[in-house]
């Protein structure tokens, strides 16, 4: 995924088009009900501007949230965060309550709605993650452009980013293509010394990013439940590859020696990537570590930094220093899948296939 060409929104006059736009608005919501890191709404900002002022006709935005398996769920509709989202974006939204059929028709057709709809959960409709032809074709049906805007969810091959783009001219979103640009920097182009951070837990998804990283890093550190886990397991990596040498609160944080040493590293790096947690930081008191490492990568002024996963890069977004990482992704299953080499289906979908790689 090197050299590759992608089809990109900018290639195409959306004007008096219905687009359907997939994000990923998979966030987590605090016990009011409101959205509690605004990061993963608002990096679908600039295409819904770019479609405003290309005088698409309307904005369909299509999202999953939470893993509501293939039925209809109250607790993840969408309707709960309509009022985040116009908040965030300061325009006016409609929500319709379905993502096909005749809601969608209806609502598209009728132009004292707002230009952005927000369509229910995608994730309601089993054909979704079957990734069948029929629920793809009932979701490009309405629309005349399809977007992926979704980075979060670009290593799925489900329908909402995969089969839709074989029955609607897709292209990718402003932001996808930021995802994709920063993470080659990273994967292909990084500048010497780099360090890769490996946290959180799921430790087999992070197996693969040690693997890769430390063939092409200088060091890796691994915190978090990863490094617990693969204590646990006995399992040997290269010399480059640093576990922590203490842990606080029962193996809930990384220790204060640790600290030191992981950020010793990363003051010396050029490049510096990070997925995952160094403690448990749903719990207030077990961020101490991953914030300490977080305000060293905020002092290395020279360094390319890049923060991916849901928890890490809600907690650059709490820790105010969001501005001072080159860039936070989006991503956390999809940036390791990305980056550890796997597929990403809903990006090879949108590949220029032409002669030499040219876009049609
Ligand atoms: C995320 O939150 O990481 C993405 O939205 C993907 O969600 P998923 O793991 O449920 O597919
Ligand atoms: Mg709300």
């Amino acid at each position: 995924m090197n050299n590759i060409k992608i089809k990109k929104i900018q290639d195409v006059n959306v004007y008096g088009k219905n687009v359907i736009v997939r994000v990923d608005f998979n966030v987590l919501l605090n016990d009011e009900g409101d959205v509690k890191s605004t990061y993963k709404i608002n990096a679908a900002r600039d295409t819904i501007n770019y479609l405003i002022e290309g005088g698409a006709n309307h904005i369909g935005l299509l999202t999953h949230f939470g893993r509501p398996d293939g039925q209809v769920n109250e607790k993840y509709s969408i309707k709960n965060m309509t009022d985040d989202v116009a908040r965030i974006f300061q325009q006016e939204v409609t929500f319709v309550p379905e993502c096909v059929g005749e809601k969608v028709v209806d609502a598209l057709g009728d132009d004292t709605l707002s230009k952005i709809l927000l369509l229910e959960n995608v994730r309601f409709h089993k054909g979704e993650k079957e990734n069948t032809k029929t629920f793809a074709a009932q979701l490009c049906a309405p629309f005349d452009i399809y977007v992926n805007e979704a980075f979060g969810v670009s290593h799925r091959r489900h329908a909402s980013v995969h089969a839709i783009t074989r029955c609607l001219p897709s292209y990718a979103g402003l932001w996808l293509q930021k995802e994709l640009d920063n993470l080659k920097h990273i994967k292909y182009e990084p500048t010497h010394p780099a360090a890769a951070i490996i946290g959180g837990s799921k430790i087999d998804t992070k197996i693969p990013m040690i693997e890769e990283f430390s063939q092409k890093y200088d060091t890796v550190l691994v915190g978090g439940k990863t490094a617990v886990q693969a204590k646990e397991r006995g399992m040997k990596f290269g010399d480059n590859v640093i576990f922590p040498i203490d842990f606080e609160y029962n193996y809930y944080d990384i220790g204060l020696g640790t600290i030191e040493r992981f950020c010793d590293v990363i003051k010396k790096a050029k490049t510096i990537v990070w997925n995952g947690p160094m403690g448990l930081i749903e719990e207030e008191k077990y961020k101490k570590g991953t914030l300490a490492l977080i305000e060293e990568i905020a002092n290395n002024g020279e360094a390319f930094s890049l923060i991916g996963g849901g928890e890490s890069a809600q907690m650059v977004d709490e820790s105010g220093l969001l501005d001072k990482i080159s860039f936070v992704s989006t991503g956390g299953g999809a940036m390791l899948a990305y980056l550890g080499g796997e597929e990403m289906p809903a990006i090879e979908a949108l590949l220029c296939k032409g002669k030499d790689g040219k876009c049609e």
